[in-house]
């Protein structure tokens, strides 16, 4: 531990000098953000959901409860869904990562973002991006089968608004298409 002359004999925090972790130098990392390739220096304890949010301002992506209870935050890493609150950005260093922002365009939307307009599938829209990220992961799973598959592998995201059955018509009628799972 380091001490000075006015901390000499006293216990000093983890956090008072150089230990603590807002002194930890930036990694630098890579990763393709919605097909284009990004680099940004973080602090090794910045979550992926706050390098998007913060660093990147892709604020597309939602911080709900920000420790992997409401998946607000879903997002598509290497093609799977994760709740990006739950990584760290620097595990993340090389990946692929799809946010709502590269799923669709307001002229050419992803069938998953034209089936929730059409079943009505949304409320406030808060948990909305995760949703649609979720359920798009959810079907390259190749998993869900029925409703209640649906309404079980969607469980890891909440709607506080409770669009929960419009939220599973989107979803049917995307599957039903067979649409969308692919890109
Ligand atoms: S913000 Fe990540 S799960 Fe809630
Ligand atoms: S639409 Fe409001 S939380 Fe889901």
């Amino acid at each position: 531990m380091i001490q000075n002359e006015s901390t000499q004999g006293e216990q000093l925090s983890p956090l008072s000098i150089g230990h603590s972790p807002l002194n930890q130098k930036s990694h630098q990392i890579k990763m393709t953000i919605n097909g284009e390739l990004r680099e940004l220096g973080v602090k090794p304890w910045v979550s992926l959901l706050d390098a998007l949010r913060e660093d990147l301002h892709l604020t597309g992506t939602k911080k709900g409860c920000d420790h992997g209870q409401c998946g607000a935050c879903t997002v598509l890493v290497n093609g799977r869904r994760i709740n990006s609150c739950l990584t760290l950005a620097v595990m993340q260093d090389g990946s692929e990562v799809q946010t709502i922002e590269g799923i669709g365009k307001a002229e050419a939307l992803h069938p998953m973002q034209s089936a929730f307009i059409e079943a009505d599938a949304f409320q406030c829209g808060y948990c909305t991006p995760g949703q649609i990220c979720s359920a798009i992961g959810m079907l390259r799973e190749g998993k869900a089968k029925t409703e209640d598959d649906i309404k079980e592998l969607m469980s890891g995201n909440l709607c506080r608004c409770g669009a929960y059955p419009n939220i599973r018509e989107a979803i049917k009628a995307v599957m039903a298409k067979g649409e969308g799972v692919g890109s």
